[in-house]
């Protein structure tokens, strides 16, 4: 037995004034340390173990990054192809509506293979593969059970991106759209410690599997804050309709208090490095969309009316603006935005799994308490 106080025992109270620092949202509290990604968003530089990501994009696959995330080391001609999905999955995903939102089947996917894996601490590099390999499968599987088609095995000779393609649309994709998605799942691989990898580190931080953790990072990115609006950029362009229209609409938009989709962002002040790798790929790409031209013309005119409105607060072009492109251009439906979005992230995710896990303590910050003090219930 432990010695307790007894009830009517005098207590000390708390101090009425409790001055240590506060952060609301803990902006600009320094909550890990990580050698995986570097977001610097004075010089609007993004780097991966060290490489700028306009290189990996040109230079590296998707399959190539996630091992450098994952391991530190740069491991040229690296495949990951898509694995399979395990049939207690395929029928949990069987019982969902078929109008459920993509992200929940997918996290609802992760969750049901957690459970089949026997999943062991502390997370290694191969369950960060098995996952990462698993997730574009089961997400294909669930892009065809809703539309009334039965899933298909992977292709094991086809790469991660292709792979996802394939089982979602029954038929190996062209190169070129292979190759844009792959330079997508890139460019959205890491990002420093955001709300859905911080939500990873804190539940591998109670030693719990990577399963859970990416289920809950998958919640995180769900929400409209951080899951981003490369949908919303489609809805704004269509709203536009033509470059003539761009000036007054964004400024009656600006004027009404409203924001523009695809424009600033909480760490960058310079143009988003993400965007600038996305817009290259969007203009590259065979089949682009039909409003391609039209964002871009959009996009001048959005930069100018923000400087000229925000002169001491850069607005820049953010990574969504030309997601948005890339991701209807392979061909995803704009619900599958965020959850094409979700797949690129596991490489981060899991990475930073690992490392917490090397190096771990439990994540439990301190709260400042307002409500009242000790008081007996009325009679
Ligand atoms: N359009 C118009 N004005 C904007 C925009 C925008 N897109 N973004 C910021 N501002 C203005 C704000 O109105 C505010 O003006 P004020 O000082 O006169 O009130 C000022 O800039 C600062 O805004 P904050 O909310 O403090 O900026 P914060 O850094 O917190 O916001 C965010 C970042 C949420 C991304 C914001 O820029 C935004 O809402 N953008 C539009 C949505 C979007 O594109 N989201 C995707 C982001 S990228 C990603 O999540 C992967």
């Amino acid at each position: 037995m432990t010695d307790s106080p007894p009830f009517d025992a005098p207590i000390a109270e708390p101090p009425t004034t409790d001055t240590r620092p506060y952060s609301p949202g803990l902006e600009g509290v320094v909550a890990a340390e990580s050698a995986i990604g570097l977001v610097d968003g004075i010089n609007g530089r993004l780097l991966y173990r060290g490489y700028p990501i306009g290189q990996l994009v040109r230079e590296g696959s998707y399959a190539e990054v996630a091992e450098l995330l994952w391991t530190g080391e740069w491991h040229p001609g690296t495949r990951l192809p898509c694995a399979a999905v395990p049939l207690a999955v395929i029928r949990t995903l069987r019982e969902l509506p078929s109008d459920a939102v993509p992200m929940d089947a997918l996290r609802t996917a992760v969750s049901a293979w957690g459970a089949t894996q026997k999943l062991t601490w502390p997370p290694t590099p191969d369950q960060a593969r098995a996952l990462t390999a698993f997730s574009p499968s089961a997400l294909a599987a669930f892009g065809r059970l809703r539309r009334g088609l039965e899933p298909l095995d992977p292709d094991p000779s086809l790469d991660l991106v292709e792979g996802f393609l394939y089982q979602l649309n029954g038929e190996r994709p062209d190169a070129g759209t292979a190759r844009a998605l792959d330079a997508y799942f890139v460019v959205g691989a890491e990002h420093g410690l955001n709300a859905s990898t911080f939500t990873a580190r804190i539940i591998t931080a109670t030693r719990s599997d990577i399963a859970s953790a990416v289920c809950g990072a998958i919640g995180a990115l769900k929400g409209p804050l951080h899951g981003g609006a490369p949908s919303e950029v489609v809805d704004q362009l269509s709203q536009i309709g033509s470059p003539e229209r761009a000036e007054e609409w964004i400024t009656a938009t600006l004027d009404r208090g409203d924001r523009l989709m695809g424009f600033g962002h909480r760490v960058y002040r310079a143009y988003d490095p993400r965007a600038a790798a996305l817009r290259t790929v969007a203009e590259s790409m065979d089949v682009k969309p039909t409003w391609l031209d039209l964002a871009i013309q959009v996009e001048d005119v959005a930069l100018r009316i923000l400087a000229e409105r925000h002169p001491d607060r850069p607005l820049k072009t953010n990574v969504e603006y030309y997601a948005a492109p890339v991701l209807q251009g392979v061909g995803l439906t704009p619900d599958m935005f965020p959850s094409a979005f979700a797949l690129a992230r596991h490489a981060g995710w899991t990475a930073h799994v690992l490392e917490q896990a090397a190096a771990n303590r439990l994540i439990r910050p301190d709260m400042r308490y307002t409500g009242p003090q000790q008081r007996d219930l009325p009679v």
